[in-house]
């Protein structure tokens, strides 16, 4: 296996921001007013805290999804992207009624449910979405395409709504109108990126710091491996892991489970009756107290230190929060066997993709120990890819 280095462009690549265009061009038989670009992201610690009001830590990559758009002159929406033969249009009705637009499309119905929603006169326009973001993989391919449209009608409408407002914006149109009950962090970390940065995030009141996490000064590599496993049940399991927290912290009298401390977990899980139970709150609670271990440790430039809390995570998230498969248990203990100094599962869970921190040399020859143990036990080959932290969305041209 040969890991392709994905480097931070300023902007996408000339390929994808090319290909929306003459997406536009060849379905539309016009030119764009613009072109609007969004990244996926990577979680690097901080796992299921975000709907727990707690802390996260994610980064946008240099993968993206470009939006090319001009204004009609008419309240409707035409929508062509690469995941579709035909463009899908819609206009108010359909939007105003959430479940009408379904698939990819709805995500893009959703961005202008949510800002009609919130009083905007929304500018009906044309849209061909181009990407280079995998969808399936746990890279937030879902908040790229929210954010990229979402940038697109602003400007194309004039909209008075400030960027700190539309992470919120766009969670709503995940959650109201798709239907998925995710939390704040990935349309943060799609928007509100900087690169060479992580986005240190408390999802209770939305503060943000960069922190700077500049691994090829280091000389380390970050390592996305894609485990390739079919993502099983993940919607179903996303939600019931969800409703357990909330109930949890309803039993312990909190507004959240943020609202743990971690030196009162164990009077908090005496307070529980059942194991399953604890073990879910043990997983957000030390989850969150590892986010501010490694926030700390960025901040004193301590960034090998990581390694030891990135598979305590992932350890966590196998066994309390339960919610890794056998082939992302084994592209972490491979890429660990190999010499990386940390790797975790990063996401959702149930699939997706897995970090693993190494020295900037051995990226190729992790990889391909992941690839030969995926081997061994007859799973499907994974995918690997090294990046570094880019920028949140933007207008192209
Ligand atoms: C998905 C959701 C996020 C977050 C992660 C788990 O990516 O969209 O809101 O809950 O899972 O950390």
């Amino acid at each position: 296996m040969t890991t392709t280095t994905a480097t931070t462009p300023t902007t996408p690549s000339g390929d994808v921001v090319a290909r929306a265009a003459a997406g536009f061009r060849q379905r539309y038989g016009a030119e764009p007013a613009g072109r609007w670009a969004a990244p996926g992201r990577v979680n690097l610690i901080g796992e299921h805290t975000d709907y727990n009001d707690g802390f996260v830590l994610p980064f946008a990559l240099p993968l993206r999804t470009v939006v090319a758009a001009a204004p009609r002159d008419d309240e409707r929406w035409t929508v062509w992207s690469e995941l579709s033969a035909d463009p899908v249009e819609f206009g108010p009705a359909d939007v105003d009624e959430p479940g009408r637009v379904t698939g990819w499309t709805a995500y893009v119905a959703g961005v202008v449910w949510a800002l009609r929603a919130a009083g905007h006169a929304v500018p009906g326009a044309r849209l061909a979405i181009a990407s280079d973001v995998p969808v399936g993989s746990g890279l937030s391919s879902s908040a790229a395409i929210e954010a990229a449209v979402l940038a697109a009608l602003v400007d194309l409408g004039g909209l008075d709504l400030p960027a700190d407002r539309w992470p919120r914006l766009a969670q709503r149109a995940e959650n109201e109108y798709v239907g998925a009950p995710t939390g704040i962090m990935d349309q943060s970390a799609v928007i509100r990126g900087r690169p060479g940065h992580a986005l240190f995030l408390d999802c209770r009141t939305e503060e943000i710091e960069q922190i700077p996490f500049d691994l090829d000064a280091a000389g380390l590599a970050m390592l996305v491996i894609d485990s390739r496993a079919p993502h099983r049940h993940a919607d179903g399991e996303y939600a019931s892991r969800r409703k357990s927290c909330e109930r949890a912290a309803a039993r312990l009298g909190v507004p959240a489970l943020r609202d743990v401390p971690a030196d009162g977990l164990d009077a908090a899980l005496a307070r529980l009756d059942d194991d399953e139970t604890r073990r879910r709150v043990r997983h957000v609670v030390t989850e969150d107290q590892r986010v501010l271990d490694t926030v700390a440790l960025l901040r004193a430039g301590r960034v090998r230190a990581l390694g030891p809390l990135l598979t305590a995570s992932h350890a966590s998230m196998r066994d309390d929060f339960e919610i890794t498969v056998p082939e992302i248990d084994t592209a972490v203990e491979a890429a660990l066997a190999a010499g990386a100094y940390g790797a975790r599962m990063t996401g959702g869970g149930f699939g997706g993709c897995v970090l693993a921190l190494v020295e900037a040399p051995t990226a190729d020859a992790v990889a391909a120990a992941v690839a030969s143990a995926y081997a061994e036990r007859g799973f499907a080959a994974p995918g690997a890819v090294t990046v570094l932290p880019a920028g949140g969305v933007t207008r192209v041209d």
